[in-house]
């Protein structure tokens, strides 16, 4: 029997010829397998990978794929674009269920940096360090800095509204976002979103795009925000003999009236994975920046809040730059060890922190499963990862996930923080937000992609 594939070969020829045949890759070809996974477990399934290298090719890609619907009635499911940027997301969202992955590494141009307006212009598949790179030497940075900043592109970081240890001073994608421009699947070229920082101008198109998981429109540039650096940066490491002792300072610093540039959370389990010698059952990292004079002066009250914690303090570049590779290396060195672990990234109040890290670990040992917990404190977001060793067991994970969802929003929190729904949270995000938080969100969808051409995967029922 024919597959849809097979079926639909000069269909694809004729999307191929559109990025050139070097940039068309097939299942049989070296490398296809990459393009079906995330840094989840998950692994989708696929006909074909085209990766444009300009706007004009995407605009041609979606007006071919538009005539090839109307042609093959029977086959839109091989007939429609998961968006890719650097493959390192966390939920599944670039994951395909079939068709075709659009893969926008090529369009990686740094376009722009105006310095007097503080603007930064880029193409979509960009690595958000490449961006980071650029503006080494200059005394203004982009403050967006996930710890995937290294694999993750701007256009993916704007799909998930990607955030990262920075957000608590500098906010998430969505508030370094100065304008975006995509197209739709009907072939709408969109700009949204202006230089300034302040607009209204009806619904803010860029804001919907933003954490839009390739389901409104393929964005093909954006223009961000460059902030002035802090001309000093102290980071503050101190070890706590619990996990709740760690939390409740988190309440008392967020009251204390010091605004960190990060607080950052890693359970003993994580600090002894990621090799921070330290004793303890928790660990917490502040960092601090600001005037030389506000630093030192940030410095002082942090001690006297706590005299009894002996912080460790890194000032240098290349200290500090030590202690964050170790801390962001947790997720890949959990992934190394436990083949079918998962990431979450739930967001709680600061009050409720510590009782949905007890709540999430006592359901999953209950269950038999092991958990390490870590991730960005000050913002309320907790990587809670489940370790799971054999794909057996993942369907204990749908039941963990869900519980932990439905105390999360009973908490007033948000099932993701950062990563997005995705195909995994999809899952079971129906069930527990309301009937018509999604009522809403579908319209939304069916106006911008009403036959549902883009990541048809996060539509699925559950
Ligand atoms: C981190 C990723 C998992 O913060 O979001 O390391
Ligand atoms: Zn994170």
């Amino acid at each position: 029997m024919l597959t849809g594939g097979d079926k639909l070969r000069n269909a694809f020829e004729s999307l191929a010829r559109i990025v050139g045949t070097r940039y068309a890759l097939y299942p049989a070809d070296t490398g296809f397998e990459d393009y079906l996974r995330d840094e989840t477990y998950l692994r989708g399934d696929a006909s074909l990978v085209l990766a444009p290298a300009t706007g004009d090719e995407v605009v041609a890609i979606l007006a071919e794929l538009r005539a090839l619907r109307a042609r093959h009635t029977n086959e839109q499911q091989h007939l429609t674009l998961t968006l890719r940027g650097g493959g390192s997301g966390l939920s599944g969202a670039a994951v395909p269920v079939s068709g075709i992955v659009l893969d926008t590494a090529r369009m990686n141009r740094l376009l722009d940096v105006d310095e007097k307006n503080l603007i930064a212009k880029a193409e979509c598949g960009i690595r958000v360090a490449e961006i980071q790179a650029a503006l080494a030497g200059e005394n203004f940075d982009y403050a967006v800095d996930p710890s995937s900043a290294a694999l993750c592109t701007l256009g993916g970081s704007i799909a998930t509204n990607a955030a990262g240890p920075s957000s608590l001073k500098y906010g998430t994608t969505r508030q370094n976002l100065a304008a975006v421009r995509f197209v739709t699947s009907g072939g709408e070229l969109i700009s949204a979103g202006a230089l300034p920082a302040k607009t209204s101008m009806g619904f803010s198109l860029s804001d919907l795009l933003c954490g839009s998981e390739g389901r409104l429109g393929v964005i093909l540039e954006a223009d961000v925000r460059l902030l002035p650096r802090a001309e000093e940066t102290a980071l503050v490491v101190g070890s706590f003999g619990d996990e709740s002792g760690a939390m409740d300072f988190v309440l008392q610093l967020r009251q204390s009236g010091l605004r960190p540039r990060c607080v950052e959370i890693v359970d003993g389990y994580s600090m002894r994975l990621a090799d921070f010698s330290l004793a303890g059952e928790a660990m917490l990292m502040i960092e601090l920046d600001g005037s030389a004079a506000q630093v030192a002066h940030d410095l002082e009250k942090l001690q006297a809040l706590r005299p009894a914690i002996d912080w460790l303090l890194a000032r240098g570049q290349s200290d500090r730059a030590g202690l964050w590779k170790k801390r962001k290396s947790i997720t890949q060195e959990l992934k190394k060890r436990f083949a079918f672990k998962l990431g979450e990234d739930i967001a709680v109040p600061l009050t409720a922190l510590a009782h949905t890290a007890a709540f999430a670990r006592t359901r999953a040992a209950e269950r038999g499963v092991e958990t390490a917990i870590w991730g960005h404190a000050g913002d309320g977001n907790l990587h809670v990862n489940y370790l799971l060793e054999k794909a057996a067991d993942l369907p204990v994970l749908d039941i963990l996930m869900k519980e932990l969802a439905y105390e999360v929003t009973r908490v007033g929190g948000a099932i993701s923080g950062e990563h997005g729904l995705g195909r995994l949270k999809k899952k079971f995000a129906r069930a527990v937000l309301p009937a018509a938080y999604f009522n809403a969100q579908d319209r939304i969808k069916a106006a911008f992609d009403p036959d549902c051409m883009l990541n048809p995967a996060l539509e699925l029922p559950a």
